[in-house]
């Protein structure tokens, strides 16, 4: 009795993938990251799904920590891009979120605020991709700064950010790299179990194990998508955890010339079958998917055809044995995999999955 348009979670796919991760870096520590609603596939119930073998998870701020700790979420929460706000300090310290520490406000602040209880914090050096950090000559004076005010807590985590991990033959992270290991070693001292080391997005931990340290921080893979374009031996093993689901809601056949759709931008050169399936950009479907876009209907490719309605998409059926109103339609998933239809649409998967709004009943199976 209700619309079809669901977006079915296998929260055993994401399980698997986290264990993949592990398996790929044993011995050091997996964050989830769930910012940006779990990439839209729902952060609390993602959270909950992974708590039993996540030490911590990460966000992008501190309303979405808030919400896993109201949902009853009790690891620690990192804040991936610190705080906005000086009076964020004492919420995150009170809350056990921990705080990025990437540019000299941030800093300060955070030497300056009075705490009832200090802070994890994770040091942000600028390694190459010039977006957040600290150039690495600032490290070692900063790193001595905070170890000595009572408001930090003992263990420091140096972190860093790749540009270009998906780039597998590329310069680029070999250079971050060396660039990290560099400063690190000739800046922070490490004496035991009071500084550790984080660089690795998901990308990292299928591809480049030399930049593993002791915290990764996976987000697209544990959702089961390849953030590479070509295949890789470890992406290849990840199952993505949304099926995007659909029903086809009416049938008619047009004749050789008719158009199909707003803006009438694509025509039949035969007689041919339409299938209208209600899906659309307001269900997170990328309105310039073009046509040609692969539609899967009962398990067989189809092309889109026509313009994306805000709720409803057109396919050209024509070549399909049989068809019917109610049978069931996948955008992505499992057997179709969002990164292609992201490729058609000039996009990235992670885009796709992150803009899929509220409007799709996330349903959540294993
Ligand atoms: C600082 C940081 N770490 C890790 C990640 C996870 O990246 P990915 O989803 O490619 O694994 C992100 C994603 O944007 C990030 O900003």
């Amino acid at each position: 009795m209700s619309r079809p348009t669901v977006a079915l979670i296998d929260r055993s796919a994401l399980r698997a993938n986290m264990a993949l991760a592990q398996s790929l870096a044993p011995k050091t520590q997996i964050m989830p990251m769930v910012k940006a609603n779990a990439y839209g596939h729902g952060m609390v119930q993602v959270a909950q799904a992974l708590s039993e073998k996540a030490p911590a998870f990460g966000v992008a701020c501190i309303e979405e920590a808030l919400e896993l700790r109201k949902a009853g979420i009790e690891q620690p929460i990192l804040l991936l891009e610190g705080t906005f706000s000086k009076d964020e300090i004492e919420v995150a310290a009170k809350s056990n979120f921990w705080l990025m520490i990437e540019n000299e406000p941030q800093k300060a602040a955070v030497l300056e605020a009075k705490l009832e209880y200090p802070i994890h914090v994770w040091l942000g050096i600028d390694t190459g991709m010039h977006r957040l950090g600290f150039p690495p000559d600032q490290v070692q004076g900063i790193f001595s700064q905070l170890e000595h005010s009572s408001n930090i807590c003992s263990t420091i985590v140096i972190a860093s950010h790749f540009a270009c991990a998906d780039d597998l033959g590329g310069p680029k992270t070999i250079q971050q790299q060396n660039t990290f290991k560099k400063c690190v070693a000739s800046t922070v001292p490490d004496r035991g179990t009071d500084r550790q080391l984080s660089i690795a997005n998901s990308a990292a931990i299928l591809a480049w194990p030399d930049a593993h340290f002791d915290w990764q921080r996976p987000g697209y893979m544990l959702y089961g998508n390849s953030p590479f374009t070509t295949a890789q031996v470890n992406a290849d093993m990840l199952t993505p955890a949304m099926t995007f689901k659909s029903a086809v809601i009416s049938l008619r056949n047009i004749s050789p010339g008719e158009s199909v759709g707003y803006t009438s931008n694509w025509t039949s050169n035969r007689p041919s079958s339409i299938a209208t399936i209600t899906v659309g950009y307001g269900d997170g479907y990328p309105r310039h998917a073009p046509n040609g876009t692969p539609v899967l209907i009962n398990n067989i490719r189809c092309p889109l055809v026509g313009r994306v309605s805000m709720d409803m998409i057109t396919v050209d059926v024509t070549d399909l044995e049989s068809i019917e109103i109610g049978d069931e339609v996948t955008l992505w998933g499992p057997d179709l995999s969002v990164n292609e239809i992201a490729h058609h649409c000039d996009t990235i998967g992670y885009e796709l999955l992150t803009r899929m709004p509220s409007r799709v009943p996330r349903t959540y199976i294993n």
